[in-house]
């Protein structure tokens, strides 16, 4: 059997479409600010990518980045101004923080109103309780692409490797809505291999290059690589490129469906994001959540 390769970049391009049609028929502008503290290359780019796609799709955005040796009482008070500020209605802070600043204090202080990575205690809790609630856009982004080779999830094993409060955690409350059977294996988890080959949704978000092999795979199921690792090209050019947490090749020859990487769960993650900006800023304005987007 040979996967089929699901397509997050134009799923993902759809959504978008989407969302700048909601966000035309708001009566509000939504207004997203971002906050990086740093010069981590890497977010530099996830940051500059963000900014981009809110641009597309009409949502003003409010770029903050701070020197690496920000105090975190003075990023605690720009949290408290953008809390305070009507024109934003999203708040994200760039992750990882520089070690001085403690990562749970920081999120604690951003209104959950305003929560667009659903990040703060409340949202996690109201995800956890089945409530409406401002949702991890990673996960979420999976379980559309699951959705879309599969749209009915009911009933079927949902294997997540890793148990991250950005991806695994809450990736498993979504399946469980979704009326899968959830377990939740990670590093300390014994005979990981076998764990595996019972899932007919596979999802991997471990962080290790191409851990997972195409004989861990139960035939036919659907395989969700969160994944994005850097490894050196084999050409010798001593460039690297970006593989996922699955070994693609052989994955691809095991499963019904699989996301690449790039190209697959990376693109999901910016449309939720621009999702959760416009629900909150409906929200906060006191007008209806456009029905494209309120799932
Ligand atoms: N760093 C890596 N992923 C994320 C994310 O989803 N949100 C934020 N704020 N930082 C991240």
């Amino acid at each position: 059997m040979t996967a089929i390769r699901i397509d997050g970049k134009a799923v993902a391009e759809a959504l978008r479409a989407t969302i700048g049609e909601a966000v035309a028929s708001l009566n509000v502008t939504p207004g997203l600010a971002v906050v990086l503290v740093g010069e981590d290359p890497a977010s530099q780019v996830y940051v500059r990518n963000k900014i981009k796609a809110c641009a597309e799709a009409g949502i003003d955005s409010f770029h903050h980045t701070l020197p690496v040796e920000t105090s975190q009482a003075d990023l605690l008070e720009l949290l408290d101004r953008l809390n305070a500020d009507a024109s934003v209605h999203g708040i994200l802070v760039q992750l990882p923080l520089p070690g001085h600043i403690d990562e749970q204090t920081v999120i604690e202080r951003i209104d959950p109103a305003k929560d667009v990575d659903g990040f703060h205690p409340v949202n996690v809790g109201r995800l956890s309780l089945g409530l409406p609630a401002l949702e991890p856009c990673t996960p979420r982004g999976c379980v559309i692409l699951a959705q879309s080779v599969q749209p009915d999830l009911s009933g079927l094993h949902a294997v997540i490797v890793g148990r991250s409060n950005i991806v695994g955690k809450p990736m498993a409350q979504m399946l469980l809505a979704e009326n899968c059977t959830v377990t939740i294996a990670h590093s300390r988890t014994r005979d990981l291999a076998a764990m595996c080959r019972q899932a007919d949704i596979l999802v991997a978000a471990v962080g290790r290059p191409q851990m997972i092999k195409g004989e861990w795979i139960k035939p036919g199921a659907i395989v969700l690589d969160v994944g994005i690792n850097r490894i050196p090209r084999e050409d010798g050019s001593g460039k690297n490129r970006l593989v996922g947490d699955v070994a693609y090749a052989e994955a691809a020859e095991v499963a019904s469906a699989i996301t690449p990487v790039p190209g697959g769960v990376g693109p999901m993650t910016i449309a939720g994001l621009l999702r959760n900006t416009v629900i909150a800023a409906a929200r906060l304005a006191g007008e209806a959540v456009p029905g494209s987007i309120s799932r």
